[in-house]
């Protein structure tokens, strides 16, 4: 969907008066504002009810734009950007002096991504300046890839939501973190590791000395719905005692539905890791409307092109002790 030029100059408008402004990504939908307002950035975290402390990623249109929030570029980092911007690649680097401290929960570094969607460019070009951008869903929900889902989850805390259409990924950006010689990936996402190892060599595993990232909070991408990931060898077994035990159950599964019952919700997605991102988020909000007790998702296969998934479903079935999410940004 191209971006509509009266939409954008409103949206630049908003913006500039400090209001909030959803916007597609390829990824999926951002809540937006100027980077540089503080008070604006504080209207994020109170529209997601997220904690503070939560850095955000700052948008910018490619790499000339990004030097003004950073205090060093790597060459590897130069690198990285150079091949997968305007993209689904999030780059955490030392921060510049003059950041706004909300914008970074107070780290010292700061993430960047020049996101690809051709209204998310066209609205960084007629900004000028960084949109500091989480998703646009509240603290513990699933990430929007449509217009009418960001409406769902924020309603008039957002004062406006540029259409897009449906998110091309589907699934948040790769997060890779550039500092002191390490490149170290902290979320897996539309880039993979051998893709991120092509161009800088190693590339390590998030671990305790890691900048903190999302990938090592126990839960985030959480329907209401508990669920739970499943074996496909034991599928239908499960299915066939919550359906004996009365129970209204949704599946999401790699196969169609072996059984029927007008108490149980089937839905597929295919063999295409890059099919199944993309329909993902769309598909769970559908199960998680569908009044079931649970949902049961098939475990997807173990290779690189299903990670981002696999690690999205591992967390949406992460609930805190108490049922709560505990980190869900
Ligand atoms: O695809 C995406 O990345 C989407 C679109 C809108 O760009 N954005 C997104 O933002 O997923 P958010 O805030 O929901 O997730 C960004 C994650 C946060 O969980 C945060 O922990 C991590 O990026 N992050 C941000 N700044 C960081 C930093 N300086 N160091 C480590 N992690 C950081
Ligand atoms: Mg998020």
């Amino acid at each position: 969907m191209l971006p509509d030029p009266a939409r954008i100059l409103e949206a630049v408008a908003l913006l500039n008066a400090g209001e909030l402004v959803a916007f597609p990504t390829e990824t999926v939908y951002g809540l937006g504002a100027d980077a540089r307002n503080p008070s604006a950035v504080a209207r994020i975290f109170a529209a997601k009810g997220r904690p503070a402390g939560h850095p955000l990623i700052v948008h910018v249109s490619g790499l000339a734009a990004a030097r003004e929030w950073i205090a060093e570029l790597p060459d590897v980092a130069r690198r990285l950007a150079d091949t997968f911007w305007p993209g689904p690649l999030t780059i955490v680097l030392p921060k510049a002096g003059d950041v706004p401290a909300g914008v970074t929960g107070g780290q010292s570094t700061i993430a960047l991504r020049a996101p690809a969607h051709p209204v998310a460019r066209a609205l960084l070009a007629a900004f000028g300046g960084g949109i500091a951008a989480p998703s646009a869903n509240r603290y513990g929900r699933i990430s929007p890839t449509r217009a009418a889902d960001v409406r769902e989850e924020l309603g008039d805390r957002v004062a406006l939501v540029l259409d897009g259409g449906d998110c091309d990924v589907g699934l948040e950006s790769t997060i890779v973190a550039c500092l002191g010689n390490r490149v170290t990936l902290l979320r897996p996402g539309a880039v993979s590791r051998s893709q991120l190892a092509d161009v800088a060599g190693q590339v390590a595993e998030a671990d305790a000395a890691s900048p903190r990232a999302p990938g090592r909070e126990r839960s985030h991408y959480a329907p209401r719905t508990a669920l739970a990931v499943i074996e496909p060898g034991k599928l239908l077994a499960e299915v066939e005692r919550a359906l004996a035990g009365g129970l209204r159950l949704a599946v999401l599964a790699r196969s169609a539905a072996p059984v029927t019952s007008d108490r149980l919700v089937w839905r597929q997605l295919g063999e295409q890791p890059a099919e199944y991102g993309r329909a993902l988020y769309a598909t769970l909000r559908d199960l998680d409307r569908a009044g079931a007790a649970r949902i049961l998702v098939e475990t997807v296969p173990g290779d690189e092109s299903w990670a981002a998934i696999a690690d999205r479903l591992r967390r949406a079935a992460a609930q805190g002790p108490d049922g709560a999410v505990t980190d869900a940004t």
